[in-house]
């Protein structure tokens, strides 16, 4: 999907930070050009923050969580064939997705870090997922190719979410769902970006670039109550591509 943005301005979507959330929040991506930092994020990811990944999914409650918003009542992987998995890290959705998903679902997994991918790999082993070495901004399937997207806490890692979102978009069939989950603009965001060294999002800023690639803002989600309350756990919701 290559259609016009409503956006070009990248501080339209990225509005400054204010207070706290200003000082925490990692600047690294605003430093480099962005092949540059994406050569970061992919030696962080190959290197000590791609091995603690099981472990802060454990501390942080992320490992259980993740299993919630894949119930019927969340995201609802049922019916659907051509499922991606965008960004899967060492492949804790992909687990959540193989386990919710028809029995006959296919299910595509990339990554732009092969130490993320070789970790993916060990730990689920099913024919029905392939793994795939695949940056966001230039995905190798056809238009309309995939029924289903989840993209877990990645895209914080571009610093114009556009050239990845349309891509995502474009990869996705017409009346297509996509589950997105991105770190959000609060202090607790703040703080894990400052460790992930990734940017975070605030929800109309999000829904904004949504929109201009052709997706449909359906409903948020949340992991619990709790989260919905307090505003924690970051931006989860479910789109549709018109
Ligand atoms: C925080 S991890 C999330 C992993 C997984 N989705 C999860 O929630 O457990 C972010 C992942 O995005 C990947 N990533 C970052 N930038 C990417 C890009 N441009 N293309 C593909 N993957 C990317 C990283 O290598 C890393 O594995």
């Amino acid at each position: 999907m290559n259609g016009p943005s409503t956006l070009h301005d990248p501080n339209e979507i990225h509005k400054p930070r204010r207070g706290l959330r200003a000082v925490l929040e990692s600047k690294k991506h605003q430093r480099q050009p962005f092949a540059e930092y994406r050569r970061f994020v992919q030696h962080h990811y190959d290197g000590i923050a791609g091995k603690l990944t099981h472990v802060t999914g454990i501390l942080t409650g992320h490992a259980v969580l993740a299993g919630r918003v894949f119930r019927p009542s969340g995201f609802d992987v049922r019916g659907c064939k051509r499922i991606l998995d965008a960004g899967c890290g060492n492949g804790r959705y992909t687990k959540n997705i193989l386990r919710w998903a028809d029995p006959d679902a296919l299910i595509t997994a990339f990554d732009l870090s092969q130490s993320m991918l070789r970790r993916a790999r060990r730990y689920l082993k099913s024919s029905r997922i392939s793994h795939v070495a695949a940056d966001v901004t230039r995905l190798p399937y056809p238009d309309n190719f995939f029924d289903c997207v989840v993209c877990g806490w990645m895209l914080e890692h571009l610093p114009d979410p556009l050239p990845g979102l349309r891509e995502l978009a474009r990869v996705l069939q017409p009346a297509g769902k996509m589950l997105l989950m991105v770190t959000e603009d609060t202090v607790t965001g703040a703080v894990c970006s400052r460790m992930w060294h990734c940017r975070t999002y605030n929800r109309h800023e999000l829904r904004r670039v949504c929109d201009a690639c052709g997706l449909e803002w359906r409903r948020p989600l949340y992991f619990t109550r709790i989260h919905r309350v307090f505003r924690l756990g970051g931006i989860i919701v479910e789109l549709v591509k018109r």
